[in-house]
Formats: structure tokens, C-alpha cells, sequence
């Protein structure tokens, strides 16, 4: 029998990664039990939901992301979108590619990577603009300290959201808020209304905050959010970017500005150019 689950290979009884090793006995344990969830049998479903707090428990004294996601939470509630910390490298190539285009002709852009998780994002766009001091910012603690022990590049930096050095930084080029303004509970749940960790209001006072710091002239870019930018009032001082691929079709559901589901994919601009100064500035 082979089965095929999202990260896990089951040939005869046995879970393999997918370049064919073994999971070890725990993680064999937790993809049987995983397979549970969706099963037939009562008593299957039964014992996957009796496990799921007890794997909680060791997971979250053995997975050092998943427990400073957990107290993240709990410390920061409201003030925390994303819960999740899932990065990698190169994740927006399209993005990056418009931004070093963008800026070509500037010989040190000034660029924030707002949620910036374990860093991989910092250490792209470094690839795309090699002469750009780039700051990156997070709100959970165990994902600076990574940022900051693997990243030794004077011209990078990692602040902490609420840290009087981000809240006065001002004068960026380009603010890239990719993956930060959602909360997975709204695609998991399949609710009709957004998750109250996490409303249009909050969407709109970020965007607020982070536009003051946004030179006129320069890229707002934002992906994989809940809430689309083209709903806030300060949409009207921004123009998407001429760019192929600014649009794309993403399979996750998007809210509107009371908070309701009102389409179950989204086609948004990523990339927006500022055309007029912030009422602050
Ligand atoms: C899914 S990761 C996205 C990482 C990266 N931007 C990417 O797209 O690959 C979301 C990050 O946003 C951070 N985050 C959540 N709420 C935040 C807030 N209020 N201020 C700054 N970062 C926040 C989370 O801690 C997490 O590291």
C-alpha cells in the first residue's frame, strides 16, 4: 500500500520522508495517528483527537519554534497576526526581482522586512540588492535571536516590533509585509468572519503605522494577507506597480472590511508604488 501524505511517503506500513529515509520511531508514530484524523472508524478518529493534546505537550517541549510560537501568542494576543513563523529562501522571487529593478539606479536602498521570521527573507532580498541596508523586524523573540545568530552582515539589523529603534525608524524605501497580515485560523477554519485576532481594523492601523515610514516614491509590497491593501483609505495615495505577475491568483480566502469572507481566492496587487507623503510625515 502507498500512500501519500503532504511531507510523509506510507509504502507497506512504513512512513519515509521523501527522499526515502526513515522518520524515526516518533515521527512514524505521529503520521499513523495523523492519518486517523480522516478515517472511517470511530474509534480511529477517537484516538487521534485523545493524542493531539499529549503530542502539544512534548511538541512543545522538544520544538523550540513551536513553543516561541505558543508564548508569543500568549504574551503578545492581539497584537500578534500571524502566529506561525514558516519562512524560506527565495520565497517571492517575482518581488524581489521588481524591487532590485526598482532600485537599480540606488546605490543603498533603505528596506524593511516586516515579520521577518527566522531571517531567510533578509538574507534574499540581500541577494537582489547587495549594496541595500536592510532591517528586519518580528515580534516573536526566538525568531530574532535566529535572525541575529545567523546573520552577521553589518548592514542588516533585527528589532524587535514593539523596540523603540523600529518604532522610530522611518525614511524606507521599500517595506515588504509578506505572510504577516493573516491568520492560518482563517484558512483552516473555513469560517464566514475573519478571526477576531485579527480584524480589518487591525489590518488598517499596521498599514497606517508602517506608510509613515515609507518614503514617497517608494514600494509598498505586500503578499499573502487576509484583508486586501486596495481596501484601506490610504490606498488612494498609492498606484500598483507595472510589473508582470504584480497579479496572482492565490487559493486562500479574503475578508473585507466588516470582517466577512468575500471570495474564497484572491487576485490582489502585491507591489505599490507611494505617490504622495503620508499625512504624518
Ligand atoms: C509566516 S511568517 C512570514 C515570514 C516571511 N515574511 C515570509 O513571508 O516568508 C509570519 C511572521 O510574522 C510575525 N509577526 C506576527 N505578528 C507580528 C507583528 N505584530 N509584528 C511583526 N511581526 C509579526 C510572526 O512572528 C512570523 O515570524
Amino acid at each position: 500500500m502507498i500512500k501519500c501524505m503532504s511531507d510523509n511517503l506510507k509504502i507497506h506500513g512504513l512512513f519515509l520522508t521523501k527522499t526515502g529515509k526513515s522518520r524515526g520511531w516518533g515521527m512514524d508514530i505521529k503520521a499513523r495517528i495523523k492519518l486517523y484524523k480522516d478515517s472511517d472508524f470511530l474509534l480511529k478518529r477517537s484516538v487521534y483527537w485523545f493524542a493531539l493534546p499529549f503530542w502539544r505537550i512534548l511538541q512543545f517541549f522538544r520544538d523550540a519554534r513551536f513553543r516561541a510560537e505558543r508564548v508569543t501568542r500568549f504574551r503578545y494576543n492581539f497584537f500578534h497576526h500571524q502566529g506561525s513563523t514558516f519562512t524560506m529562501l527565495h520565497r517571492y522571487p517575482v518581488l524581489f526581482r521588481a524591487c532590485a529593478a526598482y532600485f537599480s539606479a540606488h546605490p543603498n536602498p533603505k528596506i524593511l522586512s516586516f515579520g521577518c521570521s527566522t531571517g531567510e527573507e533578509v538574507v534574499s532580498l540581500a541577494e537582489y540588492l547587495p549594496t541595500a541596508t536592510i532591517m528586519g523586524v518580528d515580534i516573536n523573540e526566538w525568531c530574532l535571536s535566529q535572525c541575529r545568530k545567523n546573520n552577521k552582515n553589518q548592514k542588516h539589523n533585527f528589532y524587535h516590533r514593539l523596540s523603540p529603534e523600529f518604532v522610530s525608524a522611518e525614511g524606507f524605501d521599500a517595506i515588504f509585509c509578506m505572510a504577516v497580515f493573516q491568520r492560518s485560523e482563517n484558512r483552516i477554519n473555513h469560517n464566514s468572519d475573519a478571526d477576531p485576532g485579527f480584524t480589518f481594523e487591525n489590518f488598517e492601523q499596521e498599514i497606517q503605522f508602517l506608510d509613515v515610514k515609507l518614503k514617497s516614491g517608494g514600494l509598498f509590497i505586500i503578499d499573502q494577507a487576509d484583508f486586501s491593501f486596495a481596501d484601506t483609505a490610504l490606498a488612494a495615495r498609492y498606484v500598483p506597480l507595472d510589473i508582470e505577475k504584480n497579479r496572482i491568483v492565490r487559493n486562500r480566502p479574503l475578508f473585507d472590511k466588516d470582517n466577512k469572507k468575500c471570495a474564497d481566492s484572491q487576485y490582489l496587487y502585491r507591489v505599490f508604488v507611494k505617490t504622495s507623503h503620508s499625512l504624518q510625515q
